[in-house]
């Protein structure tokens, strides 16, 4: 008997290898990486290439590439099932990339919220890599025809071009070379925020260490930024509704919601009333019982970065191998001459 299974759906997601991986990669991304594995194909990549759209010192850059292919295994991802790789070792995101430079349209990279803010008011000095950023994330995922990309809020305009981008790519050329994508957003902490500062998203390039859990961060570190969080004088809500115009007391409770796996609303019901400082001390618990395993699986595979480094090369020989029947497509729909 011939059985009719359905492939599974592919999934492609990057992080980069720029400072320390946090909280909100982990719950915003990672997390979901992992418990989305069990039932769909998945590459992820450690963005390498995007990472020196801003400046990276080299040696910096080599060692940060490894700690984050690390810390992904160290988090729960099958690296002998799925494919992580680092982006500079399969060309053909590079190649892709060009193309879709000649396909998306100035108009359209000028709406992007992420570049404005990272170039910030000196424009004129921003790199070109940096502006042309979401055509190479274009790339990533078409490159493989991925259908499905786990990711932070932060990342949803990127996806929408990714798709406006796959659209006139197959209009202009009148094939259906690339599929449409959907991203995937999920869970009470899709937007992590500073713990200095709840307007503000967590991230990687806020100066102040304070404003962020990293992955590495000993149990000390994590009660004190926890103790310190920001926070507003009244005692937590007993509903959502009351998160309403408390954007750290939301922040809270959203990375609370998250480790536990509860909603927002479960949190309250049982914290609600409650001052900060008890609430904080049961967010502590929560946080060192999740990440202090993390760390130190993460430690225990750096001691071995060449056991990091075979999984990452047979991860890219998989990936160029997934990668070339889409760029032989593409050059025959462009029109290059294959020799
Ligand atoms: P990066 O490296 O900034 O972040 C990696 C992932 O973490 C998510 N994230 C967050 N989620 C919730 N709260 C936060 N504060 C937070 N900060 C970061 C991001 O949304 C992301 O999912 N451009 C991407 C990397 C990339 C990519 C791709 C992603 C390159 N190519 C293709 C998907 C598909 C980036 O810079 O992520």
């Amino acid at each position: 008997m011939t059985s009719h299974v359905k492939p599974l759906a592919r999934i492609f997601s990057g992080v980069q290898p720029t400072g320390n991986l946090h909280l909100g990669n982990y719950l915003g991304a990672i997390r979901n990486w992992v418990r989305l594995q069990h039932d769909h194909e998945c590459l992820f990549c450690v963005v390498d290439l995007h990472a020196i759209t801003v400046w990276q010192e080299p040696a910096e850059l080599r060692r940060a590439t490894l700690e984050v292919a690390a810390a992904l295994i160290a988090c729960g991802i099958d690296a002998e099932k799925h494919v992580v790789f680092h982006q500079s070792a399969v060309p053909a995101h590079a190649q892709l990339a060009w193309i879709f430079n000649c396909v998306a349209r100035v108009g359209w990279l000028n709406r992007m919220t992420q570049f404005k803010e990272k170039a910030g008011k000196d424009r004129e000095n921003a790199s070109v890599g940096l502006y042309a950023y979401p055509n190479l994330m274009a790339a990533d995922i078409l490159l493989y025809k991925a259908t499905r990309v786990p990711v932070g809020e932060d990342q949803k305009q990127h996806l929408e071009l990714a798709n406006d981008i796959a659209q006139k790519f197959n209009h202009d050329y009148g094939r259906q070379v690339f599929p449409q994508i959907e991203p995937l957003i999920l869970g009470p902490a899709a937007r992590v925020m500073s713990l200095r500062d709840g307007t503000k998203k967590m991230s990687k390039s806020d100066a102040s260490d304070q404003s962020r859990i990293n992955l590495t961060d000993d149990p000390d570190a994590i009660a004190l930024k926890i103790r310190r969080a920001k926070t507003d004088p009244e005692p937590l809500p007993h509903d959502e509704a009351g998160l309403e115009g408390r954007p750290e007391a939301r922040n809270l409770v959203g990375i609370y919601a998250a480790l536990a796996d509860l909603h927002h609303g479960a949190v309250l019901a049982e914290h609600g009333g409650k001052p900060f400082s008890a609430f904080k001390a049961a967010l502590t618990d929560l946080l060192v019982a999740t990440l202090s395993p993390i760390a130190a699986e993460m430690r225990r595979l750096l001691a071995d970065p060449g056991a990091i480094e075979a999984v990452l090369r047979r991860g890219a020989e998989r990936a160029a191998a997934l990668a070339a029947p889409t760029i032989a497509e593409v050059e025959e729909t462009v029109g290059f001459v294959r020799l």
